[in-house]
């Protein structure tokens, strides 16, 4: 399926409310990312990375016949993991399984170790995450480690929690199909 990946405009937030507020998308993703997700959320977002955009962070609207359907960033460590970036990535459920985050993944990595001065790229998807691991491994990360029990994250109805393992993916510049 045809998609561009662009910077965030504030007119997306609106748009991608129904798609981040499903419980099969943020139950794969940290706490940070609410459940229900609503427009403030959305807002609030967005508006971080129009801020942030030109700030040494890459953060994209992953985009479907002009609709902002999905997200991807590359977010800079601090102190000594200065020159590592971690990978994020979500797609609104309608469009999974149509090589979409393959080929978005692909391109902020291009991207990214083209304008960040970073030797390392990093994802951490929990180990039940079938579909993000494949697309990393597509891509040709590299799995690190597995970080067991490390995530207590809520899967069913709040406020049940369950203790999960997650996995370290890395790819470095010099790995990277540039
Ligand atoms: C994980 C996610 C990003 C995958 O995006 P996608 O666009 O559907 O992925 P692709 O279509 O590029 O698929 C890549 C590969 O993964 C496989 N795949 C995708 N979803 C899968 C799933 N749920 N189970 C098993 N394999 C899956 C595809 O078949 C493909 O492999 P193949 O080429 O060998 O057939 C998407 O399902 C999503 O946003 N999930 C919720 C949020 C999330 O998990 N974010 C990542 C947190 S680390």
């Amino acid at each position: 399926m045809d998609f561009t990946v662009r910077p965030w405009k504030a007119s997306d937030a609106a748009v991608i409310v129904p798609y981040a507020n499903d419980l099969a998308v943020a139950k794969n993703l940290r706490d940070a990312f609410p459940h229900p997700y609503t427009l403030t959320d959305a807002e609030c977002y967005v508006n971080s990375c129009v801020e942030l955009e030109g700030h040494g962070q890459l953060c994209r609207a992953i985009v479907v016949s002009g609709e902002a359907v999905g997200s991807i960033g590359l977010f800079p460590g601090n102190d000594v993991y200065c020159r590592s970036a971690e990978l994020g990535y979500w797609l609104g459920r309608p469009f999974w399984r149509q090589g979409i985050m393959t080929a978005a993944v692909r391109e902020i990595c291009r991207e990214g170790f083209q304008a960040l001065d970073i030797v390392r790229i990093y994802a951490e998807p929990y180990a039940q995450n079938a579909g993000s691991r494949r697309v990393l491994e597509k891509v040709g990360f590299t799995l690190e480690g597995i970080l067991r029990s490390s995530v207590y994250k809520p899967l069913g109805r709040p406020p049940e929690r369950c203790l999960l393992d997650s996995c370290v993916y890395g790819l470095l510049r010099e790995e990277a199909a540039l």
